[in-house]
């Protein structure tokens, strides 16, 4: 192949539709003698997913080894945008090993629901920490020359009837969040390529959404790289095409639709070139990545790095009287299969071959620590045992204390099929119970794509370990935390409700005859339990730490009408190295929309040594004030007094001080519609108003009644061409007064 970068008017036209579909179900269509690469694209996005066949089938099951890092669930536990790069490289070096030029993630459909079957693969319910934390991957390996495939674009938040649903959002939530992790890193790092969803938004297929695929991506966010279909999601060729869709994926054999339809006129030529050149210059982008041969990464150095990826997705969510860390010669009970038989990543497209993985039980017999083992229950559907209960009483009672593995079977959450409880398996509850009746001493590790009910339960224990899914390393990541080597320092990305039924999105889910409507709005998640004071098991941004902290020196300031900032300092009030994560969230104390109490808009971790203090600070855009109104159809900073808070989680706010913001100064157009009211407090309509009174008072327009509360409310909220009701027959005269003014000030401007 040689190395010149071909333009699309080097093609026939049948060459320019070839590249609009793949080569077969894991390659881009290659053009050999005019340079374009059928380079191979594949999954992600925890580790590469590369089918050991040469066909190019669908195969999801014989893959070549690669390294199993912590699915999202885990790693966006870890809030450390570094880390996650740091992953995002390493898959990359294993992308170039291999010859893939794309790898397909990261996910970050919000996690709407906890019931959602790729929650494990999906980064959180709070779109700021999804956009801020996976851009780290995108960045990491597109640092390498390989290209990500940003998915899936948009509202992808279930499995259930996904390839046909209709996703029916209104454009606040669409915009303020399902669309902001897209939107934050496609501004951010432009990635090579991006994968749009199965479903409808709106009753229009993202695969035949030119509003989202052009309008917004291209238009409104400077999107630069490609859109390829999720595989089987491109329903309508031309229709795609002509939405801005540049791959069909896998291909459907359907080019001379294409032809055809530049033929008769449903495919402009132009459209057709704009795709087309969109997929030679992706082949470009890959080309020298994957023109290195011979290239081997280093399979130790990127389990090293999947283990520290695992050791900062831990959360620690309960640690009474600091039963952790445990002592080295502690007398330990391990009861739980998956203390033998990890579960450590997603099922479906996801699901990689680990180049080695490490169990719990495995990683004791590394660091020469004994325990007693029992499995206690089996992973399997099958009734409980009455042995393996037996046995693991025994245990719990001959040790002082017990680490009880629970967590969800590879076979209870998956892609393809969302839940329809957050129960972990009864048969794994009764065996919780019969522990805890034989050892107050307890703790639980849970091991679990999406969020499980613990509510139930956590009262009879003395400490939690959230350990989501993660990765091949995650045994030896368990030991460092629960022996102490490494101090706990995840937090929740996703809330834990005290029971499913809370969950906002409860009602509308998952949606009934080929829609599932949206009603919670805005209100997803912590935006939902904060705002209406719902208890929960544990909130967004939660997780403690073997170290103690402490955040002083908070200084919150304007630094313009739209933005501000804010400085403190952090200390590690401890003997223990440890890492602390400060949250920042923003809270408007008056709004003319239904707002959140409060939003996340920054966070930063930072690891401590015993004693020492980091000044951070935080800079807020406008985005951080804004909502987006949809009278303006656009982002809205409303002139007022905002709290600015910062802590350690949603629920955990160590200081806050209120900013008073000058706003945008967007005003809407008066108009016949505007209220009185409206009139009044509009900077040019509210002269236009006194002129009117004055008016009235002179006897030249009815007299609008003054000191009267009830007409003052009344008439505020009266659009003015209804004046008659209150001024009687003189009401029209004064409405057009006011038109006539306003418009008279508008044109003088
Ligand atoms: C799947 C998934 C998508 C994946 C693709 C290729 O159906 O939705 O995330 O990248 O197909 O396996």
């Amino acid at each position: 192949m040689n190395d010149m970068n071909p333009s699309v008017d080097d093609l026939t036209l049948e060459q320019k539709a070839s590249l609009t579909s793949g080569g077969d179900a894991w390659h881009l269509q290659g053009i050999e003698d005019k340079g374009v690469g059928g380079y191979m694209i594949t999954d992600g996005p925890h580790g590469l997913r590369k089918t050991a066949g040469e066909t190019g089938a669908l195969d999801l099951n014989h893959t070549v080894p690669a390294t199993c890092f912590p699915p999202a669930a885990g790693l966006s536990s870890s809030w450390n945008p570094e880390l996650i790069r740091a992953v995002g490289e390493a898959m990359a070096e294993e992308c170039i090993q291999e010859k893939v030029g794309v790898i397909l993630g990261p996910a970050v459909n919000i996690k709407r629901n906890p019931l959602g079957g790729r929650c494990f693969e999906y980064w959180s319910e709070d779109p700021y920490l999804a956009g801020h934390e996976a851009v780290g991957i995108v960045e990491g390996v597109q640092s390498k020359g390989v290209g990500t495939s940003l998915k899936h674009f948009a509202v992808n938040n279930q499995e259930t009837d996904r390839l046909r649903i209709s996703a029916n959002v209104s454009q606040r939530a669409l915009r303020e969040i399902y669309l902001p992790a897209f939107e934050y890193i496609v501004k951010t790092a432009q990635p090579w390529t991006m994968m749009c969803a199965y479903n409808r938004i709106n009753g229009v297929h993202s695969a035949q959404n030119r509003w989202l695929l052009t309008d917004v991506l291209r238009g409104e966010w400077g999107y630069r790289g490609i859109v390829m279909s999720d595989w089987g999601a491109d329903h309508d060729r031309v229709a795609s095409l002509n939405a801005g869709l540049n791959l069909e994926m896998p291909p459907s054999y359907t080019d001379d639709e294409i032809v055809e339809g530049v033929k008769n006129g449903t495919v402009s030529r132009r459209q057709l070139d704009d795709m087309a050149q969109g997929m030679i210059d992706l082949s470009a982008k890959a080309r020298a990545a994957m023109s290195i041969d011979g290239y081997r990464y280093d399979a130790d150095a990127h389990h090293d790095i999947a283990r520290r990826a695992a050791d900062e997705s831990i959360v620690l969510l309960k640690n009474d009287d600091g039963i952790l860390p445990l002592r080295r010669d502690a007398h330990v009970a391990v009861i739980g299969e998956f203390a033998r038989t990890p579960r450590y990543q997603g099922g479906g497209s996801s699901h990689i071959t680990p180049t080695r993985t490490t169990s719990f039980l495995q990683a004791l017999e590394t660091e020469r620590l004994d325990a007693q083992f029992a499995p206690g229950f089996t992973l399997d559907d099958e009734p409980q045992d009455r042995r393996l209960t037996d046995e693991a009483v025994d245990a719990a009672r001959s040790n002082d204390v017990v680490l009880l593995f629970m967590g969800l079977p590879e076979e209870a959450e998956s892609e393809g099929f969302d839940r329809t409880s957050l129960d972990l398996p009864a048969k794994q509850l009764a065996v919780l119970d019969a522990v805890c009746a034989a050892n107050s001493h307890v703790v639980v590790v849970l091991s679990n794509g999406s969020v499980v009910s613990v509510a139930p339960w956590r009262d009879r224990v003395s400490g939690i370990l959230e350990s989501w899914l993660l990765g091949q390393a995650g045994g030896s990541a368990l030991v460092d935390v629960i022996f102490g080597a490494v101090s706990p320092s995840g937090k929740l990305a996703q809330s834990i409700p005290m029971r499913m039924q809370d969950d906002p999105s409860a009602m509308n889910w998952p949606g009934e005859e080929g829609h599932v409507d949206y009603g919670e709005g805005v209100f997803v998640g912590y935006r939902y339990y904060d705002t209406f004071e719902r208890d929960v098991a544990y909130p967004f941004g939660y997780g403690l730490s073997y170290a103690t902290f402490a955040l002083s020196d908070v200084a919150i300031e304007a630094t313009g009408p739209v933005t501000a900032s804010v400085r403190a300092t952090i200390t590690n009030t401890s003997e223990i190295a440890a890492a602390q994560t400060v949250e920042l969230y923003v809270a408007p104390l008056q709004a003319d929309v239904a707002r959140p109490r409060h939003e996340l808009k920054g966070f930063v971790k930072v690891r401590l040594e015993p004693g020492e203090s980091r000044h951070v600070h935080f800079d807020l855009d406008e985005r951080a004030f804004a909502y987006w109104s949809q009278l303006f159809g656009d982002w809205h900073v409303q002139r007022g007094r905002y709290r600015i808070e910062v802590g350690t989680s949603s629920r955990d706010i160590v200081a806050d001080d209120v900013v008073e913001l000058e706003g945008d100064a967007k005003r809407m157009p008066l108009d016949a519609w505007s209220t009185y009211g409206q009139w009044r407090k509009d900077p040019v309509g509210g002269r236009i108003v006194e002129r009117m009174k004055a008016e009235g008072e002179a006897g030249r327009l009815p007299r609008i009644p003054e000191n009267n509360v009830g007409v003052e409310l009344f008439l505020d909220s009266m659009p003015i061409n209804s004046l008659t009701v209150i001024l009687g027959k003189g009401g029209r005269a004064a409405t057009q007064y006011l038109l006539d003014e306003y418009a008279a000030a508008v044109s003088a401007r």
